[in-house]
């Protein structure tokens, strides 16, 4: 049987693992201070290799829990020999724990996430006030949250969850960067929202 204990200790072995790769990461230089570019949820990482090629100035990360996905977006970084960009198997929130304290988000990228329509799941969607403290320790006061959905419901919900956060401030503005993610090419009517960094 596992046992709490067992959970912990797992995760605290992923944890060490995450940070060993981050390291390796070959457009990360952990030693200095650095601005990143987080995509979470990248799928095959159509959209953030897209923007990686004309915003050659930024450094890009797109993380997924799926290997196939990331692997396949690793693809496109070595067909198009892209250096300011690289994809990490990770979960969201090990990830931004993982994430070393002199590397900072510059803006955060979610688009078309899960959106955990029953009630009984709400609890599993990625927009909650742990994950959007989370994300605030890991951003800088001029950094921004790029949030995109076809749900409605599950809109409305990060809206209220955003606004109530007292992290985060729901401003106007536009999507960095047009190109459709492959969720996007199957379901096009979406809704999106950018917030600021609060300090
Ligand atoms: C509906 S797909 C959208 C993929 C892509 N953003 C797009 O628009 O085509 C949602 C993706 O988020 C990933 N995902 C879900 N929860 C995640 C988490 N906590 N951390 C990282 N990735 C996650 C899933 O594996 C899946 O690939």
């Amino acid at each position: 049987m596992i046992t709490p204990n067992d959970l912990l200790l797992h995760r605290a072995q992923r944890l060490l693992l995450l940070k060993k790769t981050i390291h390796s990461l070959p457009n990360i230089n952990c030693d200095s201070s650095e601005l990143l570019n987080l995509e979470i949820g990248c799928g095959h990482g159509h959209w953030l290799t897209s923007f990686a090629e004309i915003a050659k100035e930024r450094k890009f990360i797109g993380i997924d829990l799926i290997t196939k996905r990331i692997a396949k977006a690793n693809q496109k970084v070595s067909k198009r020999l892209l250096k300011n960009i690289s994809f990490l198997k990770a979960e969201a929130t090990e990830f931004l724990t993982a994430l070393p304290l002199n590397i900072l988000l510059q803006d955060c990228f979610v688009m078309y996430p899960d959106p955990w329509p029953k009630n009984r799941h709400h609890k599993r969607r990625l927009i909650n006030q742990s994950f959007l403290d989370l994300l605030a320790e890991n951003c800088t006061n001029t950094s921004k949250l790029y949030f995109m959905t076809d749900h409605l419901d599950y809109f409305r919900w990060s809206k209220q969850t955003i606004s109530n956060s007292k992290h985060w401030n729901i401003t106007s503005g536009q999507w960095p960067h047009v190109e459709t993610s492959y969720f996007q090419n199957l379901l096009p009517k979406n809704t999106f929202l950018v917030a600021d960094r609060l300090y």
